[in-house]
Order: C-alpha cells, then structure tokens, then sequence
C-alpha cells in the first residue's frame, strides 16, 4: 500500500516497457536507497560497468550537488539518476566535448521534462533547470577512468541527473522552498516517473549523440536558445576574489559565460568582458536584487 504523497515505486517493467534508446538505461540498476546514484555509478565503471549503464534510486542519503553542496533527495518522490557514458573523443576534441558535455545533458533533461509536461523549462547558466525563478533539476557531470581492459576500460562521464517531480512544494526544507520548485508543485499533476525517465534517457542519447558525432555547433545552438542567462544582470562569486556583477553577454564556443561587468549605479566599465568557466552566479532583476535561484 502506498500512503500519502509517495508515489508507487519505480519498476524495472514499467521503465522497459516506455524504454526507446539504443544504448542507454541498459543495464539499468534501479536502488531503493543509495548514498548518490553518481558515486554508484562511479564505482561501476571503474569496475568495468559499460556504456549506457544507469543508475537510479529512490531515495538518496548523500546526494551531491555542484560546489560540493547536497542535493535533497526524499523518497519516491523525484528522479535520481546517473548515466556512464564512454564515447570519448579523441583528445583533440576532448577540452571541447567535456566543456559541453554538461550543458548538452541539461538541453536533454529540458527537452524530456518538455515531453511529459507542458511548462516553460529555462536554463541557468551553466545547467540548472529552472521554471519561472525557481530550480526544477540540476545536473552533475563527473569524468574518470580506469586501468580495467577491454570494452569497459578508459575514461568515463558519469552523467548525474537530478529533477523535483512529485515532492510537494511544503516538503521541500524551508530554505530551499522559495529556491526550488517541482513538476507537481508548478502544475498541480502529478508526473509518472518511468515515463519521464525514459523521455529522459532518449533525450540524452539523441544530444550526447549529437554532440559526439558532429561536435557542439548543434548543441549550442538550442543550449542558447533555452538559456535564461543571456541578457540578464548576474552577479558571480569569483573565488578568493569577490563578487562581480554585469551583463550576461553570451555563451562562447567553449561554453563559458561571457560578462561585461558593470557596477550598480555607474555606467558599464568600458574594459573587456570577463569570461567564467565555472562557478556559481545569481540572476539580477534590479541592482542588488537576487531573484532567488
Ligand atoms: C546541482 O544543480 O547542484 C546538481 C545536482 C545533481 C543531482 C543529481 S541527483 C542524481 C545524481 N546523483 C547525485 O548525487 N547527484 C546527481
């Protein structure tokens, strides 16, 4: 019997039987509990775990965000999941593919989330998936490798998915609850999970494929098109240096966010623009005004 907001758990049938990939989700390990689906997976593939090999789970007691932050990951309630992918670029084209790995994946989780639901999914630069202010899912990109031989040896890319779906708005902790929303808690409907993680395991096999195959020409361009970033005022946290605000000018061939500083109550600094690779920044609607994402 399943009470009140739990959903029914997720089944390896139910999952097969919506299933459309080549390659993705098989094997598919499907976990009651886990420390983090990522560090799973992680350990599968060192050991061997080949291509497409997904992990899923309930109910994370360690989920991990970027920056080293948690990840909240209550039962039967939302998608945990971690995919070991290895077609791996020559190295030529390996600082590129890794680059744009992350920001295909959350294009992919977008365009799913899109196929089950019709709501305006944004993203956060570089891979937050955002409804209106708020943070729907996020996603983890961590490469390794191992010494292991044959097919299930090389380098790595654990992609970690993560998406709120059925958790009510008031189950979210109170700090996170004006940060973060979820599929019910915007729609009012409660989402079948198998069926949006299928969706989402076809959309990651068809836009890593993309981006393997033909490189990220393809992928930038509807990355742009659903970045909420660009345009915006921002506000980064620079390590060890402090905090930058400016205008969110473009996404570049690298994938990095291009900011034209500019200081509240002063006109644009007229030297160059800033590019950040990584890191964490905050959506401006006015000077000094986060809009809490
Ligand atoms: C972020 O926005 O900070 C990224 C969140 C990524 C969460 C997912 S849930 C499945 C996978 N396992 C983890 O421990 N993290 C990712």
């Amino acid at each position: 019997m399943h009470h009140g907001t739990e959903d029914v758990p997720l089944s390896a049938e139910a999952v097969q039987a919506v299933l459309r990939t080549r390659e993705l989700g098989q094997p598919l390990y499907l976990l009651d509990e886990t420390s983090s689906t990522n560090t799973v997976a992680i350990t599968l593939a060192q050991e061997g775990a080949g291509h497409g090999t997904t992990v899923v789970a309930e109910r994370q007691t360690a989920g991990r965000g970027r920056l080293g932050r948690m990840w909240f990951s209550p039962a039967r309630v939302n998608l945990h999941c971690s995919v070991v992918w290895r077609h791996i670029p020559t190295p030529s084209r390996l600082p590129s593919w890794l680059s744009w790995a992350p920001l295909a994946s959350a294009v992919a989780a977008a365009h799913a989330i899109q196929r089950v639901d019709t709501l305006p999914v944004g993203l956060k630069w570089p891979n937050d998936l955002l409804v209106g202010h708020r943070k729907l899912g996020g996603i983890l990109c961590e490469s390794g490798g191992s010494a292991h031989a044959g097919s299930g040896g090389g380098m790595f890319l654990i992609i970690g998915i993560g998406v709120n779906v059925n958790v009510p708005s008031e189950q979210f902790p109170e700090d996170l609850r004006s940060l973060a929303t979820s599929l019910l808690a915007e729609t009012g409907r409660r989402q079948d999970r198998a069926r949006l993680l299928g969706a989402l395991l076809e959309e990651l096999e068809r836009w890593h494929t993309t981006l393997f195959t033909d490189g990220h020409r393809d992928v930038a361009l509807e990355y742009r098109t659903l970045c909420r970033t660009l345009g915006q005022r921002v506000r980064i946290a620079l390590a060890g240096q402090g905090d930058v605000e400016g205008l969110a000018e473009a996404v570049d061939e690298d994938g990095a966010l291009v900011v034209r500083p500019q200081t509240p109550g002063t006109s644009p600094s007229d030297g160059g623009s800033i590019r950040i690779r990584a890191g964490d920044i905050v959506h401006l609607r006015g000077p000094g005004s986060p809009s809490h994402t």
